[in-house]
């Protein structure tokens, strides 16, 4: 069901050199810890995120489980198991649809990663950062898109309980009920 956003996924990647990819691999393992934590300095001063992340054991599962994503998304090689995280990007987007969390602060969390990584590249004189900036990006954006599919799944959901005509969605994907 996933295969074709794995594909895709594979297929992104493999638009970018081994070096951008190596470097990326790199910073991930060596940063995960700062970006996170500059991820949830933001959400924090952020109005409408701050309320959800306030609790001490949000704050602790998500920061592990945000440094864990760091490792996986940034990560990721043509080779890898993409099935399985595409599979586990739309989970995630269950999680927050779950919870409420809405489509636009996810995407201004994405945003926060995207600027505290430029800083780590930059403070880190990484080579080639540029196409390092590029390939992050490019991934970072096809995990919220697929995160997002599920959080709109949830609105279609809510139209059709309210009795609202369903609005368009990637049938490649197909997960919506
Ligand atoms: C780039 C954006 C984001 C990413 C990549 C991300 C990633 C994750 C991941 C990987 C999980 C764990 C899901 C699981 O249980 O398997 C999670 C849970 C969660 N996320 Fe996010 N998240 C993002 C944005 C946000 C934002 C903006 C908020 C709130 C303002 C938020 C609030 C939460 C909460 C409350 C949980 C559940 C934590 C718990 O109690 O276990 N997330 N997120």
């Amino acid at each position: 069901m996933f295969s074709l956003y794995a594909s895709e996924w594979r297929r992104l990647l493999e638009g970018f050199d081994a070096a951008p990819r190596a470097a990326l691999v790199r910073v991930a393992q060596s940063h995960n810890e700062i970006l996170a934590q500059h991820f949830y300095r933001v959400m924090l001063k952020d109005e409408a995120a701050a309320g959800m992340l306030s609790h001490e054991q949000v704050h602790t599962r998500l920061m592990a489980s945000m440094r864990q994503w760091i490792l996986q998304v940034l990560g990721a090689q043509p080779e890898d198991d993409l099935e399985a995280l595409v599979a586990h990007q739309i989970k995630i987007g269950e999680v927050h649809a779950r919870i409420d969390v809405p489509v636009h602060v996810v995407l201004r969390g994405a945003r926060s990663l995207k600027e505290g990584l430029r800083a780590v590249l930059q403070q880190e004189a990484v080579g080639g950062q540029y196409q390092v900036m590029q390939l992050a990006s490019t991934v970072i954006d096809h995990a919220m898109e697929l995160m997002s599919q599920a959080m709109s799944c949830r609105a279609t959901a809510t139209r059709r309980t309210r009795g609202l005509p369903p609005v368009h969605h990637d049938a490649k994907l197909g997960h919506c009920a």
